[in-house]
């Protein structure tokens, strides 16, 4: 697949990968980490759905990365319009009170503003990144990382060697015993060239929060763990 054609491909919406947040969360948590990296970012949607909910109070950080300087733009902006009934539309939104609390209504029914509040705005930054070309300049402790590497195989074989280079820096990208939260397409790819010494797989994200209501087939993540050794 051409640098191009992935480019492409930059679907996202706000609380897209619910369970994958929460898990990212609550590592975070667990492990007294002040920031968590979304690599692939696309538009930032991801970015400040982990950062909403972290709650309003919290002093968590969060940065996006994405290849896409346009994306990136667009995620700095922090201003989206969505159609509740197109068939991508943040179903968190209308099922919580979020949409509430974020969104003003536009034109009709269906159509909703999201202006990002400030304070929301604040604890996040946005950079362009090419993880295949190099890891991020400073290893950090968690990086989530979700529907990225499946479009890397997933429609053609052709670049392999992007893919794992993508996997090589994500591991560079981690301090040592850092985490990748990740969805369970990628995890099926990392399986096949991940390095049992480097990686070590924590769990199932389905089996930590089997009472999340919705979850997609896109939810089912896996957690694994930088080893203390490259
Ligand atoms: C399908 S979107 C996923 C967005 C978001 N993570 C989500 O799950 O909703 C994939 C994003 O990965 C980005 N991407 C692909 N290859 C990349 C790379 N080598 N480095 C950084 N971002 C990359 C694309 O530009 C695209 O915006």
């Amino acid at each position: 697949m051409s640098q191009e054609r992935q480019s492409l491909i930059g679907t996202t919406y706000f609380f897209r990968e619910v369970n994958l947040f929460q898990t990212a969360l609550d590592i975070a948590k667990n492990n007294d980490i002040s920031e968590i990296v979304s690599v692939g970012c696309s538009t930032g949607e991801e970015v400040y759905s982990l950062a909403y909910l972290a709650g309003r109070n919290n002093t968590l950080k969060f940065k996006g990365v994405d290849v896409d300087q346009r994306r990136i733009k667009t995620a700095q902006n922090g201003e989206y319009v969505f159609d509740t009934t197109n068939n991508t539309s943040p179903r968190w939104l209308v099922s919580m009170n979020i949409i509430n609390e974020l969104c003003s209504p536009i034109k009709s029914a269906n159509n909703y503003r999201i202006d990002v509040p400030p304070d929301i705005r604040n604890r996040t930054q946005f950079s362009v990144h090419d993880m295949a070309k190099a890891p991020l300049p400073e290893p950090v402790q968690l990086i989530i990382c979700a529907n990225v590497l499946m479009h890397y195989w997933a429609f053609t074989n052709e670049d392999k060697s992007r893919s794992y280079a993508l996997q090589r820096h994500l591991f560079k990208s981690l301090k040592p015993n850092g985490y990748l939260v990740t969805d369970r397409y990628s995890y099926e790819e990392y399986k096949e060239y991940v390095n049992p010494n480097l990686w070590l797989p924590q769990y199932d994200v389905l089996k930590e929060y089997p009472q999340q209501p919705l979850p997609t087939y896109f939810d089912l993540g896996m957690v694994l763990k930088r080893k203390d050794n490259d």
